[in-house]
């Protein structure tokens, strides 16, 4: 790929970003650039590689380049292990800026990579991304890419691949490109994938240091994240259905509530917002000053408090003034559960959004410790570090358990809460000593509510960049959702209706952060006649270039994760994963543009498998036939499945699916009765 330049007539023409692109990995060392202090870093990675493993380290990073820079770059290459835990190649960090910028503006040979370009710089964004210059998207570790050198060959083979090659990205790793077809996927993404016996936190640690393999979360390394607007529809439906479903039959649900919880990082910031769109009170704790500020300096949180006491009583002023308020306290949610509790604050939902997916690593902080005493401590001694954050887990469980006592609804939102807090020893175990005390999200709304109907976060991308194509996509979907709501059976009529809402107040609620992104939640049908009217108001120039669609891996049928997705799946197979690797066959065979699978992401390497696509949607009579093949398949192998583990709504979906498609044939479940069953194994 180094000398090949097969562009290089046209290469006068173009500008310096376009030739950049096409240059790939420079033959010319470029300069060494100072280490930025202006965006956020990722922590210091713990110390895993022994000498032997470090050299191989040092020989895996030095293949990307030839042999006459390898003295200079194996010098600077040990520095940054030595120094970061990790090898990024900072010396190859692009000069251009970071950003997904027009379609028409990418060198490329098909539409279809050069949307798949765009969606991989908005990851990298600086505004969008947690840690840009370790190529971190979010969750602390949500890799688009180990180092810079994948990077850069990734966008080259990219700029110079035609609709008959597929790329296969290995763990951010380009392995090159294949001679395919035009319904292939153009892309083909594999994260973390190892032997499920090598899939400890420790495993991770080391082969990322070695620089072979990455944990991709969910939309970093698929390319498809969309800023926080994703998680701030997510958590608005979530506390809005959490709010009714505690709210006494004739009070207001939403007015004076407060939720508690934690985190203002990459996803968890838009909890703020998601409180204020529902009509709560929100207090969340951020023990990471810059973190908590910058988010306040955005506009996602109201006010900001660094004072228990004012905080206190700041909250109880807001409940009896029934105010409509997001408040950030700069310190540890372990201190708001206790002061709340000796203050007599009354909690009426809480949740926690640490990142406890990766809890050793600067995920969560414990309450013994400051920030700075916590970030040294992880890096320099492990062990006592680990047993900070149990003894902290215990304290913070010990303190939600006497709110729940009085009433507060609790619920695990997929950040490993409740898992990490029971490994810790933590008192969190119902009394069978198997199920938790408390239910996740999934148990108890996400999962009966949206996915085993067919909800789920779909999304789209105008590659355009101009806001006004997002307002003709924000109104398609809006008449489509409005006619769909006309049809639409009783089960499913509050998610119709709260999603209308939602996309009513989205240009209002100025969600967009990168690209022009959109997300809302439908279902299969709702899906498919968006996508198609989108694909036809491309066609007939209604809306000015393709337009890219895809969903978070967060869905029905893309994610096998006991403990959140899949986590309202009772018939044991809640540890199987067949379902996401289904799901990423089918959706690779019926025409999406570009498919990912993962392990990890949200909950956990070696806790979740999870997968995604991409499609681009370009005006075309094949892209028509491709999103009605893909999308059905997409979501209704997960129906299929929900409706086999007996899941209500999964069951009356999948009939109401089949009598709309005769060609669709689904074993579905005969349920046992459970007073024969019992008689059995005494
Ligand atoms: N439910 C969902 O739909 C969903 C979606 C995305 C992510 N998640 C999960 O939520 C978690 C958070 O994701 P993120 O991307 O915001 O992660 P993040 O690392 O960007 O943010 C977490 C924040 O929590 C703060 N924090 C850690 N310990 C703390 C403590 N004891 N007190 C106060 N603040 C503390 C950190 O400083 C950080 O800013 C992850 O585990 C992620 O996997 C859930």
């Amino acid at each position: 790929m180094r000398n090949f330049d097969p562009l290089l007539k046209t290469r006068c023409k173009m500008n310096d970003f376009q030739k950049a692109i096409l240059t790939g990995i420079p033959d010319e060392l470029p300069v060494l650039k100072p280490y930025d202090t202006s965006v956020s870093h990722a922590p210091k990675r713990k110390e895993i590689l022994s000498v032997e493993e470090k050299r191989l380290a040092l020989k895996n990073a030095l293949r990307y380049f030839p042999a006459k820079h390898h003295e200079v770059l194996a010098a600077e290459f040990a520095e940054e292990l030595e120094k970061f835990g990790r090898i990024y190649m900072y010396r190859f960090r692009p000069d251009y800026k970071m950003y997904a910028r027009p379609i028409s503006e990418y060198p490329a040979k098909t539409k279809q990579a050069a949307a798949i370009m765009l969606m991989i710089q908005n990851n990298l964004n600086p505004a969008v991304a947690q840690h840009p210059h370790e190529l971190i998207t979010y969750g602390g570790n949500g890799a688009v890419f180990q180092n810079w050198a994948q990077y850069l060959l990734t966008m080259q083979y990219l700029a110079t691949m035609t609709e008959e090659q597929t790329l296969a990205m290995y763990s951010g790793h380009p392995m090159g490109l294949f001679p395919s077809h035009k319904d292939a996927p153009r892309v083909v993404v594999t994260n973390g994938m190892v032997i499920p016996n090598y899939s400890s936190q420790d495993d991770w640690e080391k082969f990322n240091a070695l620089g072979v393999s990455q944990y991709g979360q969910m939309t970093a390394g698929s390319y498809m994240y969309i800023g926080p607007q994703g998680i701030v529809h997510g958590t608005t439906i979530t506390v809005m259905n959490a709010a009714r479903k505690v709210a006494k039959p004739d009070e207001d649900p939403f007015k004076g509530k407060l939720f508690v919880t934690s985190g203002l990082g990459g996803m968890s910031g838009a909890q703020p917002k998601a409180g204020n769109i529902s009509g709560v009170i929100s207090v969340v704790a951020e023990v990471n000053p810059a973190a908590a500020q910058k988010r306040h300096q955005q506009g996602w949180v109201d006010e900001l408090i660094d004072d228990m006491d004012e905080l206190i009583e700041r909250v109880k002023k807001a409940q009896a003034d029934k105010e409509v308020v997001s408040i950030a306290y700069q310190g540890n949610i372990v201190d708001v559960w206790e002061k709340f509790e000796e203050a007599g604050v009354y909690i009426d939902l809480g949740s926690d959004q640490t990142s406890l997916h990766n809890p050793w690593a600067g995920g969560y902080y414990p309450v013994s410790l400051t920030f700075d005493e916590a970030n040294e401590m992880m890096a320099n001694n492990p062990e006592q570090f680990k047993k900070e954050v149990q003894d902290s887990l215990r304290r913070q469980a010990a303190a939600i358990n006497k709110h729940t006592a009085r009433g507060t609804y609790f619920f695990d939102y997929g950040n490993a809460f409740l898992l990490e807090a029971s490994r810790a020893g933590a008192d969190v175990m119902a009394e069978n000593g198997i199920d938790f005390k408390y239910k996740s999200y999934v148990q108890d709304i996400m999962g009966p509510m949206f996915f085993d109907y067919g909800f789920g976060p779909f999304r789209w991308v105008c590659t355009s960049g101009d806001p006004k194509d997002l307002e003709i996509t924000d109104k398609i979907a809006t008449d489509i959702l409005e006619e769909l709501m006309n049809e639409s059976p009783a089960p499913i009529q509050s998610q119709m209706a709260d999603n209308i809402q939602w996309i009513k107040g989205a240009q209002e609620n100025k969600l967009v952060v990168g690209s022009q992104a959109r997300i809302l939640y439908a279902d299969a049908k709702g899906r498919i006649r968006i996508a198609a009217a989108f694909n036809k108001a491309i066609e007939d120039g209604t809306i000015s270039a393709p337009v890219v669609l895809g969903r978070d891996h967060h869905d029905v049928s893309g994610t096998d994760s006991p403990y959140r997705e899949t986590s309202n799946i009772y018939d044991g197979s809640s540890f199987t994963a067949d379902m996401a690797i289904q799901n990423v066959i089918g959706d690779s065979f019926r025409g999406a543009t570009w498919v990912s699978i993962h392990n990890g992401g949200g909950v956990g390497w070696g806790e979740v498998i999870n997968g995604g696509f991409g499609m681009v949607l370009d005006g075309s009579a094949d892209t028509d036939r491709r999103l009605r093949s893909m999308l059905f398949w997409d979501v209704n192998n997960g129906i299929s499945r929900r409706s086999w583990a007996r899941n209500e709504g999964s069951v009356f979906a999948i009939e109401r699916a089949m009598e709309e498609m005769p060609e669709l044939k689904v074993t579905v479940p005969t349920l046992a009765d459970d007073e024969l069953v019992r008689k059995f194994f005494k």
